[in-house]
Order: C-alpha cells, then sequence, then structure tokens
C-alpha cells in the first residue's frame, strides 16, 4: 500500500477511488478465521482491481446484479446454474486443476458435472448399462493401475453417461429406465474392468437460463463433445473424476465447460461382433496415490 494512502485509511477511514481495496478490507474484524480473511481481502483485491480496470458504468453494474439474481432464482436441487456459470467461465477447470497436480503419468481430472447420482448399482464385470434401447453400443475396457504399472484391486469406477439422445437419465426421469447408462464396477486383482455402454454424443449444456443468454450474448456455443464419466476411488490413492472423450468429435477444442485435456481423447473403434456392428474403447487409468503430486 502506498504510504498516503495507507494514511488515509489509518486517520480517516472513509471511501476514496484510490484506497477503496484497504478501506474495504481493513474493515475486517480482529477475530476472522485467517484463511477467510485472505480469501475475501484477494476477492475485494481483484473485484475492485476489475471495475476499475472494465471502467464499469452504472449501468453495467445494475445489469451484472439483474443477471446474479437470475442466475440465483433458477436454481433448484436438480438445476445448479452458478455451477454452470463457474464451469462455463473456466473457474470449475481452474479451481479443479489448482487441487489436483498430479505426477505426469497419473490419469487427468476434469470437471465432475452436475449429472453424477450416489448409489447407481454395483455391476459385474462386462455388464450392460445401456437400458432404453437406444444407441450404438460399445465395449468399454481397461486397466486401473498405480503410476509403476501395478494393477489396483478393489478400484470401485463410478461410470455415467447421456443417452444417445443427448440426456442424463436424471434430466428424463418419465422417460429413461431409471440408472440408464450408469453403474458401478470394482476392480478384481488384475485391475481391469470391462462394461458395454452406449458411443457417447454430443449435448448442449442446459441453455434455456441465463448462462445459455451469456453464452448466446458472447457467439459461444453450449455444447460438450461426447464423452463418458468416471469416478474412481480406490483405499491409498486419490480420488480421480475425470471422462474420457471420443476422438474425432467437433467439439474437442471448444468444449462449453473447457473440460477436454489431451491425455483424455480416447480411441473409439469400430468392430464387427459376428456380423453386429459395435465400438470398442480401451481406456487405461492411472491412480496416484496421496504424496504423488506434482
Ligand atoms: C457434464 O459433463 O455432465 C457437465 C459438465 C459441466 C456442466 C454441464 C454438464
Ligand atoms: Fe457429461
Amino acid at each position: 500500500m502506498n504510504e498516503d494512502v495507507a494514511r488515509t485509511v489509518a486517520e480517516i477511514g472513509y471511501f476514496t477511488e484510490d484506497n477503496s481495496v484497504e478501506t474495504v478490507n481493513a474493515r475486517m474484524g480482529p477475530s476472522v478465521d485467517p484463511r477467510l480473511g485472505k480469501v475475501m481481502a484477494c476477492l475485494v483485491k481483484h473485484l475492485h482491481a476489475f471495475a476499475r480496470e472494465a471502467e464499469l458504468t452504472q449501468d453495467e453494474w445494475e445489469y451484472a446484479v439483474g443477471f446474479l439474481t437470475r442466475t440465483g432464482q433458477i436454481c433448484t436441487q436438480e438445476r445448479q446454474e452458478f455451477i454452470l456459470l463457474s464451469d462455463t467461465l473456466g473457474l470449475s477447470m481452474l479451481v479443479d486443476a489448482i487441487n489436483n497436480r498430479r505426477p505426469k503419468g497419473a490419469t487427468e481430472n476434469t470437471v465432475f458435472g452436475p449429472f453424477h447420482v450416489e448409489g447407481a448399482p454395483v455391476r459385474a464385470m462386462g455388464d450392460a448399462i445401456s437400458f432404453d434401447g437406444k444407441g450404438e453400443s460399445c465395449l468399454f475396457g481397461g486397466r486401473v493401475t498405480d503410476l509403476k504399472g501395478r494393477p489396483v484391486e478393489g478400484a470401485r469406477i463410478d461410470v455415467w453417461s447421456d443417452n444417445a439422445d443427448g440426456y442424463y437419465d436424471v434430466q428424463q426421469p418419465d422417460i429413461q429406465p431409471k440408472w440408464n447408462n450408469r453403474g458401478v464396477f470394482i476392480t478384481g486383482a488384475d485391475g481391469h474392468y470391462s462394461f458395454v455402454g452406449i458411443k457417447p454424443v454430443s449435448y448442449p449444456i442446459p441453455d434455456d437460463g441465463p448462462v445459455g443468454d451469456m453464452l448466446a450474448h458472447l457467439g459461444r456455443h453450449p455444447y460438450r463433445p461426447a464423452h463418458m464419466h468416471y469416478m474412481i476411488r480406490a483405499e491409498g490413492f486419490q480420488k480421480l473424476v475425470t471422462h474420457t472423450f471420443v476422438e474425432g468429435d467437433p467439439y474437442l477444442v471448444s468444449d462449453a465447460v473447457f473440460g477436454v485435456k489431451r491425455t483424455l481423447v480416447a480411441p473409439f473403434a469400430r468392430v464387427d461382433d459376428g456380423g453386429e456392428t459395435m465400438w470398442r474403447s480401451d481406456f487405461d487409468f492411472v491412480l496416484a496415490r496421496p504424496d504423488e503430486t506434482r
């Protein structure tokens, strides 16, 4: 803080354009939780810098307040518009990256998304997860290993994807069978997993609310490239929340929520299964232990 500003804050305490950050942050009480104090001081600093740099007008400020109000008003248990806002601004992926710095070779994390449901049925290896009769069948398989390539036994692999129309079962509870395109698979001693789902399709994130309006105003489309979601939990390893993406998808480089990482793009090969065509996608997951970070 420059000396004149510091003196102004200490002696007078009145808010000016020049001392705004210091004046607001000086209001915090002496017994504020240290982490909360640090995060809030940082937020105020960057929020004021943003308003200053953008030379925010009164009308723009009012528009922003209205936008945030609409964002809150549309939120329900099933519709989390604020998370969607964070996702589309790249904030979710940045927070994810900061909190999941893994060593080279470990499978990378990506955005969790709003469509996971805890409690999906545990299925036997090789079982089907798709029950609405739609889409092109795909056999997913591979291994779960540690960084040294040793199989991880007892890894709980939770998978979920959209159906061939681009909707998760929870978005169409009256149309899709319960737990459609979902399942939990537990690895044996060889670390192998396999299940039969459908080749995922790209789909738009919910875009009938303020976030959709924002994307339209910014000339952005709402699509996510086709992907299969995975959450893998195993004793003694970091939790892995990730997707595999369908190679060749046109939205790989313009994912509406910035979730794609090069290492997560998986091969999808067409195979002939006794006259019936299906797809096959092989992908190995490498888990890091808690102390294996970058
Ligand atoms: C998803 O992949 O399910 C998702 C992620 C972020 C926002 C919307 C959907
Ligand atoms: Fe998804």
